[in-house]
């Protein structure tokens, strides 16, 4: 199944100042969702902005907000971020001992569930929860900063993870140094949404961000492998032709 990809600008990468004008810039700009990243300080070396913050902004715009949970423990606060607005809460593999239960209370709540996976965790991890998941998030760089380079380790676990999705309704998400310039490979390892944060927000204006936007979505279109007749689909591996049915 061929999915429309998704770009999801990373806020943490935006003038904190102008916060509701930043999102009302990449909202007109032609973002897809709004990916929020929040940190603890304790799961990643680095704090960004909890629920109140993104209760603030929910206003702002209609678009989807993602919101990616750098904190452990996580499962305390997920009716928080359900009240304050979030689409799509994903909690990290690593965040604590009970993934299950985190990812039944995030649907409980009415919200579609997410687990993320830091570059040294396989995807082994997610195995059993693959059927309480909407969404699967690959990071390409260790989670806390944003401006840090993309990790190519990752393409291949992108793809294995690709083939583990098979036919389920499950976005594959990548997220860390994703630039226009790597934007084709990591669309054709399998994923289908792509998280960018430094790569949107250059440049000033609204015009700047969605021309930044549009590069990565027309590099990651154009790193597709599209769907053959039979409904299959031919995408390149890592040094291999795959064939996924
Ligand atoms: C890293 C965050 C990312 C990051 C993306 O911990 O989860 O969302 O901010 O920013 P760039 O695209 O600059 O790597
Ligand atoms: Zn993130």
């Amino acid at each position: 199944m061929t999915r429309e990809i998704v770009i999801a600008p990373s806020i943490l990468a935006a003038d904190f100042a102008r916060l509701g004008e930043e999102i009302a810039s990449i909202d007109l700009a032609g973002a897809d969702w709004i990916h929020c990243d929040v940190m603890d300080g304790h799961f990643v070396p680095n704090i960004s902005f909890g629920a109140d913050v993104i209760k603030a902004i929910r206003p702002v715009t209609k678009k989807i907000f993602d919101v990616h949970l750098m904190i452990a423990p996580v499962d305390l606060y997920l009716e928080a971020f359900a009240k304050a607005g979030a689409d799509v809460i994903t909690v990290h593999a690593e965040a604590g001992p009970h993934l299950d239960r985190s990812l039944q209370a995030i649907r409980g709540l009415g919200k579609k569930a997410g687990v993320s996976l830091c570059p040294s965790t396989p995807e082994s991890a997610i195995e059993y929860v693959l059927d309480r998941l909407d969404l699967v998030l690959v990071m390409t760089v260790n989670p806390g900063f944003g401006g840090q380079s993309f990790l190519a380790s990752q393409l291949e676990k992108i793809a294995r993870i690709r083939s583990m999705i098979g036919d389920r309704p499950i976005r594959l998400e990548v997220d860390g140094g994703v630039t226009r310039d790597n934007a084709g490979a990591v669309a054709a390892a399998g994923a289908d949404t792509l998280v960018a944060g430094s790569a949107v927000f250059r440049g000033k204006s609204s015009a700047d961000y969605a021309a930044n936007i549009a590069a990565i979505r027309i590099a990651a279109e154009g790193g597709r492998v599209p769907e053959l007749q039979d409904g299959s689909t031919q995408r390149v591996g890592v040094g291999e032709r795959v064939l996924v049915r």
